[in-house]
């Protein structure tokens, strides 16, 4: 097979460094990569939602797997680009059409769809200009605090958790009057503050089964202790230690069955990862978001743990075959540490040397991010640079591990937190 992975972090490291590990892999390309990408295949300059050159590109090379990474080019149709193209339509991509991926584009359409399955979510509303008015009073009987959620995707930034009413309504107001984010908050749903510890599921489905892959949990707040800004995330561990048997049934029977079901029963073309973005309240699985694709840094120990060959997994999900696949886990457990740049998620600088990479061995592998190959040199080319994941006999191991390289590689202004997987540190 001849593949193209779409994107340039941490997590199309682990997915190139994955597909080129199996033997069904012939060429490998990414667009656009890191320097990471181009140990493992061939990077090509070209960004992840520019069709027509995807499309040049995947003809001149015979390409004959399309892998997107992040939500761009799924949320921008890249399924259906391909699907209703004479040319292109022999290519499986590997991800849900444009209209399932709307459960990540578009938080009133994941909300609706999670009502009509009665799949467990905090309860809300949805308003826009012409509903102004009600959002206002509905604003002012809600109980504190009051989640607001710019509908459409903002950068990871539309979500705002009001502390008081008058908060809510000045963040409303602008959402909504101002476009604070565009388009994007034109409808804003309001809802229910859950309170509980969050995690990530995975699952990767042809539209009718279904297969879970390891769960995670991500950091995703700059500053040790979660305090400071929202990040990508900032580090990972997997397995999740409160995610035992019995919660990861209900996880199951509440949120993973009703929602494959439901898109099937809907007719909603969904080939790829669903990512379940849940909060633990009291026992019980509740969801706060759909992503229709990998997480990062999730992908960054889930993939470290996933001993199938993922090209195999993506050839039966193409072929509607995925009931025949077992999934089969590496019981060590995986930690990841993300090395950023001085001032993310703020403004930081870029093109600094990076050195002492260690090579991988089968303890511990460092993926690339924001990174870039220049001559013999490795720089610096985002806010997160580098992930270092290790895997242990425990997560307290696996967390040593990475801290003792994160210590070790340098680069100017390099910035991380001590205390991943603080929860956990006695498991
Ligand atoms: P989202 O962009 O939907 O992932 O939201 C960003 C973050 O806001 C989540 O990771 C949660 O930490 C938080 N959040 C979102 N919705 C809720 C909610 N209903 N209750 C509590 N926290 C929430
Ligand atoms: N780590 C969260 C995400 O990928 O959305």
């Amino acid at each position: 097979m001849n593949i193209l992975l779409l994107g340039s972090g941490g997590r199309e490291h682990a997915l190139a460094l994955k597909m080129s590990q199996s033997p069904l892999c012939g060429q490998l390309f990414i667009a656009p990569g890191n320097a990471g990408t181009a140990q493992c295949g061939q990077n090509v300059n070209m960004g992840v939602s520019e069709f027509e050159k995807i499309k040049a590109f995947c003809l001149e090379n015979a390409v004959t797997l399309v892998v997107p990474g992040s939500e761009e080019a799924l949320v921008n149709g890249i399924y259906d680009f391909f699907r209703n193209d004479k040319a292109l339509q022999h290519i499986p991509v590997m991800g849900p059409s444009q209209y399932a991926a709307q459960l990540e584009g578009s938080k009133a359409f994941a909300k609706l769809f999670m009502q009509r399955n009665r799949i467990p979510t905090a309860a809300y509303q949805e308003f826009n200009k012409d509903n102004f008015d009600a959002g206002i009073d509905y604003i002012k009987q809600h109980s504190l605090p009051i989640v607001l959620k710019a509908d459409g995707l903002a950068a990871g930034k539309g979500v705002v958790i009001a502390a008081s009413h008058e908060e809510a309504i000045t963040e409303f107001t602008q959402m909504i009057q101002d476009a604070k984010f565009g388009d994007a908050s034109k409808t804003v749903v309001i809802e229910q503050f859950l309170t509980g510890i969050e995690l990530s599921v995975f699952v990767i489905t042809d539209g009718r089964t279904y297969k879970i892959l390891p769960e995670a949990k991500d950091y995703k707040r700059i500053g040790e202790g979660d305090k400071g800004l929202n990040t990508g995330g900032m580090g990972a561990v997997s397995p999740v230690p409160f995610a035992d048997a019995a919660f990861m049934k209900k996880v199951e029977d509440q949120v993973i069955r009703p929602t494959v079901e439901g898109l099937a029963a809907e007719k909603i073309v969904y080939n790829g990862f669903i990512f379940f973005g849940l909060i633990n309240v009291e026992g019980e699985p509740f969801v706060i978001e759909y992503n229709c694709r990998m997480g990062d840094p999730e992908t960054e120990v889930v993939l470290p743990r996933l001993q199938n060959d993922l090209l195999e997994l993506f050839t039966a999900v193409s072929e509607g075959q995925l009931a025949s696949q077992t999934i089969s886990v590496d019981q060590r457990a995986a930690a990841t540490v993300m090395l950023v740049s001085k001032g993310y998620p703020e403004a930081y600088e870029k093109n600094k040397e990076i050195s002492n990479i260690p090579a991988p061995t089968r303890d511990q592998i460092v993926f690339h991010a924001g990174t870039r190959q220049d001559g013999d040199k490795v720089l610096t080319n985002g806010g997160r640079v580098l992930a270092i994941t290790s895997l242990a006999t425990s997560l307290q191991l696996a967390l040593a591990h990475s801290a003792q390289t994160a210590e070790k590689i340098s680069f100017e202004g390099k910035t991380y937190r001590r205390d991943i997987g603080y929860e956990f540190r006695n498991v």
